[in-house]
């Protein structure tokens, strides 16, 4: 069976859905997981977009050892010069440039003529190979591009040392026969196309990112790029799990193997998920709620008779346990350390024990702690910064009744040490809790969404808030959990303040610095 590869770009393309602002910790846990999951590159975000994506990248080229590390840049020296500092001291550096080779996109957004587009490309390429061994390509807006300028051009990157060339749907706007027609006629028409990987690259649009990603593997893409749950720009991205589920469970149409390790995508969707503040919706292919549940009478019936009347996917395949009970008050630190390993942390002895007595004091209240509940208990631990900025919630309370007016008081500790304490109301018990909050904040805050979900299932569950807001201007997401919903509502609050903190300095000087190094 033919290879594909997969290139992963969760951390770019993905990061960059409205809302979404990873910490470093976060894209380093989630570079970690695309590890374990398996894929052969992974785009580690877009070093010259911010200081914040410069260090992650920074941080992950040097700590995940065992993939290709890739990072964006747009056809700029000062952009290939800053990803290169960013990649340098990873195992298998890759740079993607990008330039635009639509007419739409060369007339309107780069003013220039398509052969002053076809010289800096090249130009481009050709710098790049002087500092990076690989060097993917990528045609923005392809599929809106003239066949024969495109072959063209290909042909000139290959020549001036491009190892990948990648053609996206930029603007989810081609259709699988359309998409696969394109892969053919590269294949067909550039003379040195098969000495470089060629990569399909798809958004969702017209809900047809995952089709189309198929069609164009179909008709000689040997890599295919997505991101998991398929979060990115607009719609989004293809999702790398349904691509994995569909070559696996249609490999009598699709004679490709990867290196992809589907068992892990359950656990690499729902951290996604988790840090991105991105629900994934109950009906999703693949990693849905709901993607395995049979509700009416006729198909129960028939999955109990025999699993493949209805289900064409275990849930075993994609990691689903279907018995993840774990453990309860009893569970010492012995039983609990082998789970955490076994979970996939590696955590400091510090966070270890602070995860420990988070533990224990859910045991008091909860008879039966899951997977599901450590895995969100441990991410909130793993990628909690230490960053020195911080406010830390001390206490509070919140009275409600329904002739009363809900009223919150809380005590918190700022960043610069101060003890405060305040009480204010809503119209809610909720909205009571945060216009308190924001009273004690300097920082202007604008809250946009607000979301509670419930982790696992029954009365005693985990609650979870994801929040939206703006502080000064900086949008940023915040998460909390807790057995209290208004717990966990104010940790989320706390949580995307603090956040906050973390993407204020500008990339300038830390560029220059590392630069200096
Ligand atoms: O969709 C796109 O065109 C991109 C490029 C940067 C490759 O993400
Ligand atoms: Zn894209």
């Amino acid at each position: 069976m033919a290879h594909v590869n997969v290139f992963d770009t969760t951390l770019r393309d993905g990061e960059q859905s409205p809302g979404v602002n990873l910490n470093q910790l976060e894209k380093l846990e989630i570079a970690k997981q695309l590890e374990r999951f398996g894929v052969d590159v992974m785009e580690a975000g877009f070093p010259a977009s911010s200081q914040g994506d410069f260090e992650g990248v920074r941080e992950i080229a040097r700590k995940v050892r065992g993939v290709s590390i890739a990072g964006l840049a747009r056809a700029k020296k000062s952009d290939i010069d800053t990803a290169w500092e960013a990649l340098k001291e990873g195992v298998d550096p890759m740079l993607h440039i990008f330039l635009a080779t639509s007419p739409i996109h060369m007339t309107h957004k780069l003013k220039k003529t398509p052969e002053e587009v076809l010289d800096l490309g090249v130009e481009m390429v050709r710098y790049a190979r002087t500092k990076f061994p690989k060097v993917e390509w990528s045609a923005e807006d392809a599929s809106r591009s003239d066949l024969d300028f495109l072959v063209r051009m290909i042909e000139k990157v290959i020549d001036a040392g491009a190892t990948v060339i990648n053609l996206p749907d930029t603007v989810g706007y081609t259709t699988p026969a359309e998409y696969g027609q394109l892969f053919k006629y590269v294949r067909e028409n550039v003379p040195n196309i098969d000495k470089v990987t060629l990569s399909a690259h798809c958004h969702d649009d017209l809900g047809m990112a995952v089709a189309n990603s198929l069609a164009a593997i179909e008709n000689g893409a040997n890599q295919v790029e997505g991101t998991i749950n398929g979060i990115g720009e607009r719609a989004g991205n293809a999702a790398l799990e349904e691509i994995a589920v569909a070559l696996t469970i249609r490999k009598d149409i699709y004679p490709y193997k990867t290196n992809l390790v589907l068992n892990e995508i359950k656990r690499t969707s729902d951290l996604v998920s988790n840090l991105t503040g991105m629900a994934v919706p109950r009906n999703k292919a693949v990693v849905g709620q709901n993607a395995f549940a049979h509700e009416s009478g006729i198909h129960q019936d028939g999955v109990l008779k025999n699993a493949s009347t209805y289900e064409i996917i275990t849930p075993e395949l994609v990691g689903v346990k279907s018995n993840n009970l774990v453990m309860g008050k009893h569970s010492g630190k012995h039983a609990f350390n082998d789970k955490v390993k076994q979970l996939g942390y590696e955590l400091s002895k510090d966070k270890l024990l602070e995860a420990f007595t988070s533990f224990k004091l859910l045991t008091d209240r909860k008879k039966e702690v899951t997977d599901e509940d450590l895995f969100t208990i441990l991410t909130e631990i793993q990628t909690d910064s230490d960053e020195v900025k911080k406010y830390v919630l001390k206490a509070f309370q919140v009275q409600y009744g329904t002739s009363n007016l809900p009223t919150a008081t809380v005590a918190l500790v700022a960043p610069d040490g101060t003890k405060l304490e305040t009480a204010s109301t809503g119209q809610g018990s909720v909205e009571a809790l945060f216009n308190t909050l924001d009273c004690m904040i300097q920082e202007k805050i604008q809250l946009s969404d607000y979301q509670l979900s419930s982790v696992g299932r029954g009365r005693d569950a985990l609650a979870q808030a994801n929040v939206k807001m703006t502080v000064d201007g900086i949008s940023v997401n915040g998460r909390g959990s807790s057995q209290d919903v208004l717990e966990a509502s104010a940790k989320a609050f706390l949580n995307a303040v603090n956040r906050a903190f973390y993407h204020k300095e500008p990339i300038k000087d830390k560029v220059i610095q590392a630069q200096s190094n």
